[in-house]
């Protein structure tokens, strides 16, 4: 088989790619290993910026978001048993955030591929890529029926998150790794209940960081810190609801968080990754498989999206004029924006949570930052701009 872009991965990086290079008649196949029905199901992001918004409206993906989705204007930063509201509509000039889970976004983007005819090898194994220097690269692999399988391609995109085969496949020595993990995890749940807000909560409270997200008008997302080798296990509904209350409810007399049906659990670790450069050869790396944010920012899945959009441009210039310009620029143009978003991420991140053995003197520091940050319009400012996504440049 050959097509001109063979994507590994079909999370939102590698079906957005396929997605924009169809627009522009390049033609892609995208190889998973997962099923439909899991990656369709699958519980993860639930904030896009002002920007990722903008381009599934713009490409024809935002109908549904556009009916389902929930436009936040604000979100309130939470200490010492007070809530102070961030007003992004004052502090950006108008922009705006929408809640709209990941899984529907992926959703959108398969219904839209299979739709035009695009190509999803999904429950594929032993997926590898070979030739990444040559200029007809490789991606082999077994189909669903264990049939093995060879995908000859003008280039590879590996979207293929951060446990995937394409970042080990360049060779030892070629990437720069800069990582960080954090000393703590979230237990995140998804629940039946009412929302104790319109907005979304971060608390930074002496038991840990809390967050109240959601998804639907009905539907509650919840996260706790917790320790990074936590056992699910030992968090029976009661003990998730008795730590979320304890963190999130109002002091006495305030409101409290409503409880329902806890429908999913999990636990999701807290890491910065970048790798330099985001391109092997004619393997390029997007998303997760290039770089990793804490949660803390909600920037993981808008990041994927950027690169994506970086790369179709420069795909669609070479392609439409043979120049390899923009191709040879496409890591240097990601990296600056992700290395901001990487500092915003691990700002919030060290902002929020608790330390193990912080010093009396850390913990002045940080509830100092807390406080400049929800007195001082410069600061709140500064959040609001990350938040809402910085311009693509
Ligand atoms: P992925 O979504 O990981 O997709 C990679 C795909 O590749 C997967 O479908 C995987 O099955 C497939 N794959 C893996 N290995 C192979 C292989 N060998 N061969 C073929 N296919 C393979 N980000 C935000 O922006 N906002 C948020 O609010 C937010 N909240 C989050 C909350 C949680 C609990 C978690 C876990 C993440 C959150 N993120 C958030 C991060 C966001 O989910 C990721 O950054 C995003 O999924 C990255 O997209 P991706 O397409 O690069 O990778
Ligand atoms: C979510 O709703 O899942 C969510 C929201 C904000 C974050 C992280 C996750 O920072």
């Amino acid at each position: 088989m050959r097509t001109q872009v063979g994507i590994v991965g079909a999370g939102p990086a590698g079906l957005l790619l396929s997605h924009l290079l169809h627009l522009q008649g390049i033609e892609s196949a995208i190889i998973e290993v997962r099923a439909r029905q899991y990656i369709e199901e699958r519980v993860r992001a639930g904030v896009l910026e002002q920007g990722t918004v903008a381009l599934l409206n713009q490409t024809g993906l935002g109908e549904r978001m556009t009916r389902e989705g929930l436009i936040h204007r604000g979100i309130a930063i939470r200490f010492a048993g007070h809530s102070h509201r961030l007003d992004f509509d004052d502090l950006t000039g108008g922009k705006a955030i929408t809640v709209y889970g990941q899984h529907e976004v992926v959703k959108d983007l398969i219904a839209a591929r299979l739709a035009a005819g695009g190509q999803i090898v999904f429950e594929a194994t032993r997926v590898s890529v070979h030739d990444l220097n040559g200029s007809r690269p490789r991606i082999r692999y077994e189909d669903e029926k264990r049939t093995p399988c060879e995908l000859a391609c003008d280039f590879i995109a590996g979207c293929d998150g951060s446990h995937g085969i394409c970042r080990p496949s360049i060779p030892d020595g070629v990437l720069s790794i800069y990582q960080r993990d954090y000393p703590f995890a979230w237990l995140g749940i998804l629940a039946e209940s009412i929302p104790l807000s319109e907005e979304l909560i971060y608390t930074h409270h002496e038991r840990g960081f809390a967050l109240f997200s959601m998804r639907a008008p009905a539907i509650t997302r919840l996260y706790l810190q917790c320790a990074p080798a936590e056992n699910l296990a030992e968090w029976p509904d009661d003990r998730i609801w008795a730590e979320l209350h304890a963190r999130l409810d109002e002091e006495k007399g305030g409101q409290r968080l409503a409880e329902g049906p806890i429908l999913r659990k999990g636990i999701t670790g807290m890491r910065s990754l970048v790798v330099e450069p985001m391109r092997h050869g004619r393997l390029f790396l997007a998303g997760d498989a290039a770089h990793i944010v804490p949660a803390t920012g909600a920037k993981g899945l808008n990041l994927a999206v950027a690169d994506v959009q970086v790369l179709a441009h420069a795909l669609t210039a070479y392609y439409k004029t043979g120049d390899t310009d923009s191709l040879d620029r496409y890591s240097d143009i990601c990296l600056r924006r992700v290395w901001k978003v990487q500092r915003f991420s691990w700002w919030m991140t060290s902002l929020l949570h608790r330390f193990a053995g912080q010093s009396a003197y850390d913990q002045r520091i940080q509830r100092a930052d807390l406080e400049y940050l929800v007195h001082s319009r410069a600061a709140a400012q500064s959040l609001a701009e990350n938040y809402v996504g910085l311009p693509l440049e």
